[in-house]
């Protein structure tokens, strides 16, 4: 099979569909064996490769030298065809090959993924998990997702800028943070850029990064990972309302693209459509307050003052529409001491997070307390030392300005997108309590 201009099966596909002349087209196609079976008269493969999968069809008269080897062939071999495309309704993507000539380039072993194994075993064989069409489809979107989100940032004149992942003292809080040796010292992984980034935007006033987070949360829920791709923006002179209009924007350019980019996937994992081309901003924006009056409405035992629970995060949403809502003003108590106080509702924060139906928190933002000494008291209140953290405090020491920034969980995004009803189905390799391997 030398000097063939092989295409992707989705090419492959899209030339005959734009084809016009009558005369046969002929293609040619590489990737690995989705599905077979045959007779001694006919093979039937089911071909895979990045884009689709296609049906294709040999006849044994065609190949009888090597017909025993054809016989072989096994799913997850990797081959080499072309032959003539025909439309087929019945087969899986509308389109067949007639098959002429064929290179086996590796008959698979027994592949050891059926649809009997349990969810252990299923993890243990993660690396060809993969090659699924639910996890290729899910990986698919997880990479326009991404691009999307970089893409609106770039256009919206925000820089880039890492943090680093190993740091001598813990941010977000000590309990939820993996300790790792480091020579003969202590250091933690990070939980989040946000107290590099507060300190960026004295120097370039917009910034963002994409960047893997770390959580020893022990908490095995379908929504918690212990290491998740976290997308966090900050931005000087930024109020509450700015940091929300952002966040959506930037949720909404992503389904857009995901829409133009991912009919595909999105077919094949069975997604409506309809629950993605409904979002739009602005998005509905209610208060803790009223989220707690809704919540007793619908009968959830919750009292004000309370933090909502995983089931009334991912419920809130559904009752608003079944779309993104974005819950402002929680009470002081339950936020972190660099959230704002809102001087138009003291006792509560300049904070929201973003709900997603099904899924609960998705964003988590705030505009932050610019001044020293009311985050001084506010540490004092809550009993915390920012011990070799203290250099965080310097971005108000020197210049300090109004400004607002979030973090979203990129799989808890794609999970929604997708209709997953966990967040591992839309990381490769998902890392959580009881599994780090492989
Ligand atoms: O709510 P979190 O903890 O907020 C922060 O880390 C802030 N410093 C962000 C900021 O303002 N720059 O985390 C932010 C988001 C959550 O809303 C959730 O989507 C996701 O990160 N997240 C997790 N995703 C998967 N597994 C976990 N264990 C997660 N913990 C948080
Ligand atoms: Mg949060």
């Amino acid at each position: 099979m030398k000097n063939k201009n092989f295409t992707t099966i989705k090419q492959a596909i899209e030339k005959a569909k734009s084809s016009e002349s009558d005369k046969p087209l002929e293609v040619a196609i590489r990737g690995w064996v989705y599905r077979e079976r045959g007779s001694n008269k006919k093979k039937f493969l089911v071909m895979r490769d990045g884009t689709e999968i296609i049906q294709c069809v040999l006849d044994r008269e065609n190949f009888q030298e090597q017909w025993e080897n054809i016989d072989k062939i096994k799913i997850e071999s990797s081959v080499k065809l072309s032959g003539e495309i025909k439309k087929d309704e019945r087969a899986p993507s509308g389109y067949e090959i007639l098959v002429r000539d064929i290179e086996i380039v590796d008959i698979a072993e027994d592949f050891p993924i059926n649809k009997d194994l349990n969810e252990k075993q299923l993890g243990d064989r993660r690396h060809l998990w993969l090659r699924s069409r639910k996890m290729t489809s899910s990986l698919k979107i997880r990479s326009t997702v991404m691009f999307a989100l970089h893409e609106y940032m770039r256009k919206n004149g925000f820089t880039e800028i890492e943090a680093p992942s190993l740091s001598g003292a813990t941010s977000e809080g000590g309990s939820e943070t993996f300790e790792v040796k480091y020579f003969d010292k202590k250091a933690y992984l990070t939980q989040s850029w946000q107290f590099y980034a507060e300190n960026y935007i004295n120097a370039v006033e917009k910034v963002y990064a994409m960047a893997p987070s770390f959580r020893a949360e022990k908490s095995k829920t379908p929504w918690h990972v212990t290491e998740f791709w976290h997308f966090e923006v900050e931005s000087a002179w930024f109020d509450l309302e700015d940091n929300m209009n952002l966040a959506e924007k930037c949720i909404e350019h992503s389904i857009n693209k995901v829409l133009k980019d991912n009919k595909t996937e999105l077919e094949s994992l069975g997604v409506d459509i309809g629950k993605l081309e409904k979002i739009k901003t602005p998005f509905k924006r209610i208060t803790y307050d009223e989220a707690i009056k809704t919540l007793q409405e619908k009968g959830h035992e919750i009292k004000w003052g309370e933090d909502f629970g995983s089931a009334e995060e991912r419920s809130l949403a559904k009752y608003y529409g079944d779309s993104f809502v974005f819950v402002t003003n929680y009470p002081l108590e339950l936020l972190k001491f660099y959230h704002g106080e809102d001087p138009n509702k003291p006792g509560t924060g300049t904070n929201f997070n973003l709900l997603a139906p099904g899924v609960g928190e998705m964003v988590d933002g705030s505009q932050r307390e610019p001044d020293l000494g009311k985050i001084k008291q506010r540490l004092e209140k809550a009993g915390m030392d920012l011990g070799d953290s203290d250099w965080y405090l310097d971005s108000r020491r020197y210049g300090a300005v109004p400004h607002a920034g979030f973090g979203l969980g990129l799989e808890r995004f794609v999970a929604w997108i997708c209709g997953f009803d966990t967040i591992k189905d839309a990381i490769p390799f998902p890392r959580t309590p009881t599994r780090i391997n492989p």
